[in-house]
This record gives structure tokens, C-alpha cells and sequence, in this order.
């Protein structure tokens, strides 16, 4: 088995950006670099020969590239609760296009479809879902509630694997789909 997500991975100056956030609070565990993307779809675990249906399918997907900028932070769960502070993206049109294709590609390989709305954000930080008060999460939602990133280009999305650990989670590109490809 192998647990799989679809995203896109970011560009190295987006990266490094949200990589210069990471102070003022406390008990968050901030993404490091190599965990920084967007997810598009969760998939889970699934057994490799569905991984491999799946690669099929996705590498058959086809879109233009499109343009994408962070914008905006905010929280998931509550100020005393927290669960993750993510960075938000604009336009979400073109990004939400690509996850319906995604879904599409997915089903044809028998993986249900995601039910819940999708809310494109990149995960910034994560917390242990304990109370925790004066973590300093209202101060940096008002210092950068309002970040913004220059555009970017994205020209491809990515099929990640996700290894579970003490350390927290490590993600390993599996495989890269190219957009903007013409089909002939
Ligand atoms: P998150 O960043 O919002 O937590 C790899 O774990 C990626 O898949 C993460 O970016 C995570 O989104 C998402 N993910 C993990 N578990 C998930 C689940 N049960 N349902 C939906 N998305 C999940």
C-alpha cells in the first residue's frame, strides 16, 4: 500500500517566501520546505496497482497552464483550538478546474470522489489540536492576514507519496504532469 496525494508543488521563491513567516508563534509546527505545496486531491492508501492506474489516468489529464498568487492567511479550527495556518490562493477558477479534472481522473480509476468543498490553500503550519492559549496566532493573522505573493506560472502538478512519522510527515514526488501540452 501506499498513501498518495495529488498537489502542486511550489516555486522555489513562493517556497522560501513562506519559509521567512515562520516566527511569533508558539507550539506551531511550521511546514519545512520540502512540505510546502497545495493539495489538489487526498487520496489516502490505496494498494500499487491502483497507483498505478491512477498515474495512467492523470498523465492523460490535460490543461493550459495558468497563473496563481498566495494571498491572504487564515486559520483552521479556532484561535484556542487551532489545527493549521494556511495561506490562501487567487484565482481559484483555473486552480478548481484542475482539481475537477483530477477528481475526473481519479474516478475512472475507481477513487471516490472528494465530497467536501475544496478550499485551495497551502498549509503553512500545524498544530497538536490541544488548547492552547496566547499562542500568538491572532498576532500573525493580523500582521499577514493580508499576504500576498507575486503571480506565478503553474506548469505542472505532481502525484506525491506521504511517509508517516514521529518527525512528521515526509512527501517524495512520484510522479510530475506537465500542463500546457498540446495533443498532437
Ligand atoms: P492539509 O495541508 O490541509 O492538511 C498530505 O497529507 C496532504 O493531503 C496535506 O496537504 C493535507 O492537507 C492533505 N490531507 C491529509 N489528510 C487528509 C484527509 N484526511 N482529507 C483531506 N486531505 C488530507
Amino acid at each position: 500500500m501506499i498513501r498518495l496525494f495529488v498537489g502542486l508543488p511550489l516555486p522555489e521563491e513562493i517556497r522560501r517566501y513562506l519559509l521567512s513567516l515562520h516566527m511569533g508563534v508558539r507550539f506551531a509546527r511550521w511546514q519545512r520546505d520540502d512540505q510546502l505545496h497545495l493539495t489538489l486531491k487526498f487520496i489516502g492508501e490505496v494498494p500499487e496497482s491502483t497507483a498505478r492506474d491512477l498515474d495512467e489516468s492523470l498523465s492523460q489529464l490535460r490543461m493550459e497552464l495558468f497563473s496563481l498568487a498566495l494571498d491572504g492567511a487564515g486559520l483552521f479550527g479556532d484561535m484556542t483550538r487551532p489545527r493549521a495556518l494556511w495561506a490562501g490562493v487567487t484565482p481559484r477558477e483555473d486552480v478548481a478546474r484542475l482539481r475537477d479534472k483530477v477528481e475526473m481522473a481519479a474516478l475512472r480509476v475507481g477513487i471516490p470522489t472528494e465530497q467536501r468543498k475544496f478550499m485551495p490553500h497551502v498549509t503553512l503550519a500545524r498544530f497538536s489540536g490541544e488548547r492552547q492559549a496566547e499562542n500568538g496566532i491572532a498576532a500573525f493573522l493580523e500582521a499577514r492576514g493580508d499576504l500576498r505573493t507575486p503571480s506565478f506560472e503553474v506548469r505542472e502538478f505532481a502525484l506525491f507519496s506521504s511517509h508517516l512519522s514521529n518527525s512528521g510527515a515526509t512527501y517524495h514526488v512520484e510522479a510530475r504532469y506537465p500542463l500546457g501540452q498540446e495533443d498532437w
